[in-house]
């Protein structure tokens, strides 16, 4: 059966940089008078292989050489609203890696008024609500985490929430509980990437030395037996990037990817694009990949956007309109 159309769902994991298309690349580069190591779109298209996570990080962060100005953060930010709104997200909370633009000289304010410029319009351009946390970069130190958070907070950007990105192996949550600590007392939401190349242990530290209210990836936890009957019993919200995975080689295929088992195990995951620019596509497409690798049925989209709705930071009028929408895609399913 072809996929299903468009259910519409939220996406909980998506790193804004990871929305930078080659094309866009070419022409943000080509507005700020810059020189790219990789000058063609054939050239760079080419680099697009990769073996780890460290591979593609690599080359994520070398792409972002290209976002100088507020207007680039902008233009970035609307094209990704404009695709996901086509894909039928409808709600979205969005990370961006603030050190990584701060350690390369962009003030801090055109990267989050950039944004966040983006963001305001997108409800009425988009019919698309959203939320802004800011991702700290693991491999970096934890008082350079909590330098960029002051900073943060003391220019009131608009941000939901704190997350934690880059490398993981190596660079436990175990490394930030004073960070997680300090945006819990200023009243932020928290979540943390864990289990995605990093062991079981990682997911058990983020919730508990953390306090995270969501894992984003959480694949590896199915390693560990009692881990996943907590996650059940806890209803912990895992946001897992099927397509993230495959291309990142955390799996070897996507046949072999454990989203069946998390489901057939009674845990709350949903589906997202993670850095649809670097990983074959948006929402929607993991949703169809997954419908024709796994014979999906109707019930199965929908409890997999359900999810996603439920464990978002929306309100609850935002919440119980996006479940009503849900039912009706449901029953139109037959
Ligand atoms: N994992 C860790 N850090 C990241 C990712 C990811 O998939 N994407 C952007 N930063
Ligand atoms: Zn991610």
């Amino acid at each position: 059966m072809m996929g299903f159309r468009h259910v519409p769902a939220a996406e909980l994991h998506l790193h804004i940089e990871g929305t930078l298309e080659p094309e866009l690349i070419m022409e943000l580069a080509a507005r700020n008078g810059l020189t790219l190591p990789f000058p063609t779109l054939a050239q760079l298209r080419a680099q697009y292989e990769f073996t780890d996570l460290q591979s593609f990080l690599n080359l994520y962060y070398a792409n972002m050489a290209v976002l100088r100005t507020e207007a680039d953060f902008a233009d970035m930010t609307r094209a990704y609203l404009a695709r996901a709104s086509a894909g039928g997200v409808r709600h979205a909370e969005i990370m961006f890696d603030p050190q990584a633009h701060v350690v390369r000289g962009v003030p801090l304010a055109a990267v989050v008024n950039g944004i966040a410029s983006a963001l305001a319009a997108s409800e009425q351009e988009f019919g698309m609500t959203t939320g802004l946390i800011a991702a700290f970069l693991r491999d970096e130190t934890e008082e350079d985490a909590l330098e960029i958070l002051e900073q943060l907070l003391a220019m009131d950007a608009p941000i939901i929430g704190i997350g934690l990105d880059s490398a993981e192996v190596g660079n436990p949550p175990t490394k930030f509980v004073r960070l997680y600590d300090r945006a819990r007392a200023a009243g932020l939401h928290l979540i943390a990437h864990a289990g995605e190349e990093g062991p079981p242990s990682y997911v058990t530290d983020a919730l508990d030395l953390l306090g995270v209210e969501r894992i984003d990836h959480g694949i590896r936890s199915m390693e560990d037996p009692a881990l996943v009957r907590r996650l059940a019993a806890e209803q912990v919200p895992l946001t897992v990037c099927p397509l993230s995975n495959v291309r990142l080689r955390a799996v070897d295929t996507l046949a072999e990817h454990p989203l069946p088992q998390m489901l057939a195990a009674g845990l709350n995951v949903c589906l997202n694009s993670d850095d649809p620019a670097y990983f074959g596509g948006h929402v929607d497409v993991n949703f169809a990949a997954l419908e024709t690798e796994f014979g999906f049925d109707a019930d199965t989209v929908a409890t997999l956007a359900g999810n996603s709705i439920r464990s978002s930071f929306a309100d609850g009028d935002r919440k119980a309109a996006l479940l009503t929408e849900l039912q009706e895609w449901r029953t139109q399913q037959g």
